[in-house]
């Protein structure tokens, strides 16, 4: 009759404790998933896509333009300044990886407007053109930094109006073909003052959490459709923008904001 391991294993000693066998496991299975995400998950490049950005004419949004340019992206880049687009236009085609491929195209519009019927059509005529926006960087926003009770209640609604509506105004416009390509991503430009409250930053921060709330909860109505959404949240970062919001400025706020140097626009949008 064949001998039976059971009593050998149940006389062996083993060095740990039951469950620090289960800890490892555990942890040895998460990293296994995680490899298999990085060698199996969906690898995002931006090369041929279309790239469309809300404020590419200034500041971050431009240095995002140049960067999609580098990686060989259709570019369009929206904002209201005729003169700025087209100096911002010739910047991101000097950047281009395939200078005969790759189109660069503005779109003059403001993404804020209470009536979106120019801003719909202007869209429009950009994704007829390039195809539907693989990358949509919702980015046109302001600060205008003050004490709450020093603030005229119109600055308020003016950067709720920019930075939470003009976002949603841009996103309403082109998700639904985004959707219909079963690919892409969309990336609101929140901020630093959107995942805290910053002195002399209240109004602002109201608006820019709000972005990163609707973003959150947008992000599971497109996940089945194949569109991710994403939040970036920059610190301080040298821009025509951040120039503006130092003249207004609370000392608290600077001192909380802290005494080093902005971020380069480039390295934030890289
Ligand atoms: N710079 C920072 O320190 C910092 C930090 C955290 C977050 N952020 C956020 O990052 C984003 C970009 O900031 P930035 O400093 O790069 O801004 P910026 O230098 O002021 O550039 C703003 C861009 O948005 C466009 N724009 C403004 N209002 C618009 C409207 N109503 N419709 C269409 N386009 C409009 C501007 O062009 P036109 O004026 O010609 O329209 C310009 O192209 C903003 O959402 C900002 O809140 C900035």
């Amino acid at each position: 009759m064949e001998e039976s391991l059971w009593p050998h294993y149940a006389t062996m000693s083993f060095p740990l404790e039951p469950w620090a066998y289960v800890l490892i496991a555990a942890v040895a299975l998460s990293l296994a998933f995680l490899v298999a995400a990085m060698i199996f998950g969906k690898r995002r490049t931006l090369n041929g896509k279309h790239v469309l950005i809300t404020g590419g004419s200034a500041g971050i949004g431009l240095a995002m333009a140049v960067e999609a340019a580098k990686r060989g992206a259709d570019v369009t880049i929206v904002a209201r300044n005729e003169r700025k687009l087209q100096e911002a236009k010739g910047q991101i085609e000097s950047a281009r990886k395939n200078a005969d491929k790759q189109r660069v195209r503005t779109v003059r519009a403001d993404v804020a407007a209470a009536d979106t019927s120019s801003l719909d059509s202007a869209l429009a005529a950009a994704t007829d053109e390039l195809g539907p926006a693989y990358l949509l960087v919702n980015n046109a926003g302001t600060s205008i930094p003050r004490r709450f009770l020093e603030a005229d209640p119109s600055e308020a609604r003016f950067m709720m109006d920019l930075n939470y509506h003009g976002s949603l105004n841009v996103t309403r416009a082109l998700l639904p073909a985004m959707q219909r390509a079963g690919d892409g991503v969309v990336l609101f430009v929140s901020s630093q003052a959107g995942f805290l409250g910053i002195y002399g930053l209240a109004t602002y921060s109201g608006s820019k959490y709000a972005v990163r709330g609707f973003a959150e909860a947008l992000a599971m109505e497109t996940r089945p459709f194949g569109v991710d959404v994403t939040v970036c949240c920059p610190p301080d970062t040298d821009t025509p923008g951040f120039e503006e919001e130092m003249k207004t400025k609370p000392e608290e706020c600077k001192i909380i904001s802290g005494s080093g140097s902005p971020m380069s626009a480039e390295t934030i949008a890289k």
